[in-house]
């Protein structure tokens, strides 16, 4: 049974958005009880405003909370009319955001290595999550991948948070190997040593590294995206079928045991 929301109601201002790769900008708001509420894994959801037609607000995953400045950075991909709204947002601006939606990442007890395996905007929640292994002094890989060189996030962050090894890929070898970032994935869970997974990105992606995960015997959590309406489990748009049934991304999720995920 999921939990009662803990989502609330926050004034943010604007502290910065700027673009920082290929259609992809980093949000910084001020909203201090948020900063010091939201956990690794967790989502917000954004009330952008411009547009009377669209009372949806836009889900995005956070990449880094500063509970001391009260802030709350969060990267987001240009894809639509919200987020193309959101990117002509300004220092100062206001506006509302409700969270910490979901609940996060659940890192097992004892885990010794884990690997952290990331696809295009899927890496923002993954940088929360190295920031809490590196705190617990757990050790952990990280394997990144983009269309090209120039949409790639997270590399200077996730080095930063102590990754002790980073393998790239892009889709035209601009940067690291050419292909898909399932075949580093794969062979470092062939390897062994792991014994937690935490994957982020297109479901495809997410599926692949599941299955080489459960081959390993590693424990896999995966952070899925679905169509968001309400965000505190009003409204169903947001269902995964898992082998336990159906269940709502915003409040059983956004990260689910990959093992139990059927439909990516
Ligand atoms: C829990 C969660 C966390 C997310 N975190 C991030 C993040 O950190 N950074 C980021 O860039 N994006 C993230 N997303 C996806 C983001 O919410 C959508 O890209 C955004 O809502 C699109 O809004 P739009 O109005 O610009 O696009 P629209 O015009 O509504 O749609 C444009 C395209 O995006 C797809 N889309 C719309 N909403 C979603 C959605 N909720 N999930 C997946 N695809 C969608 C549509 O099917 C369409 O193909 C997250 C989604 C969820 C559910
Ligand atoms: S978004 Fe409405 S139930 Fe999940």
């Amino acid at each position: 049974m999921p939990q009662p929301s803990s989502a609330r109601l926050h004034e943010f201002r604007i502290v910065s958005n700027d673009k920082i790769a290929h259609g992809i900008f980093s949000l910084v708001i001020e909203a201090p009880e948020l900063a010091s509420a939201i956990k690794p894994g967790q989502f917000m959801n954004f009330e952008v405003p411009g547009n009377a037609q669209s009372l949806l607000r836009i889900p995005l995953s956070y990449a880094r909370a500063n509970a001391d400045s009260g802030t709350v950075e969060v990267w987001y991909a240009v894809v639509g009319d919200g987020t193309e709204r959101l990117s002509a947002m300004k220092p100062n601006d206001r506006s509302t955001v409700l969270g910490p939606g979901g609940h996060g990442w659940g890192v097992p007890e004892g885990c010794s290595r884990a690997l952290l395996v990331g696809g295009g905007i899927g890496v923002p929640p993954l940088v929360p999550l190295a920031e809490q292994l590196h705190r617990a002094g757990i050790p952990f890989d990280v394997c990144l991948g983009a269309r090209s060189a120039d949409a790639l996030v997270g590399l200077s962050e996730l080095d930063a948070l102590g990754a002790e090894r980073i393998e790239i890929a892009t889709d035209d070898g601009t940067e690291g190997r050419c292909g898909f970032v399932t075949e580093p994935a794969a062979e470092l869970l062939a390897a062994g040593g792991y014994d937690y997974v935490a994957t982020c990105g297109p479901g495809v992606m997410m599926q692949k590294v599941a299955e080489a995960a459960a081959a390993a015997g590693a424990y896999c959590e995966a952070s899925l995206e679905r169509m968001m309406s309400c965000g505190f489990g009003a409204c169903s748009t947001c269902n995964v079928e898992t082998t336990e049934g159906m269940k709502g991304a915003c409040m059983c999720g956004p990260v689910f045991d990959a093992s139990k995920v059927v439909v990516w």
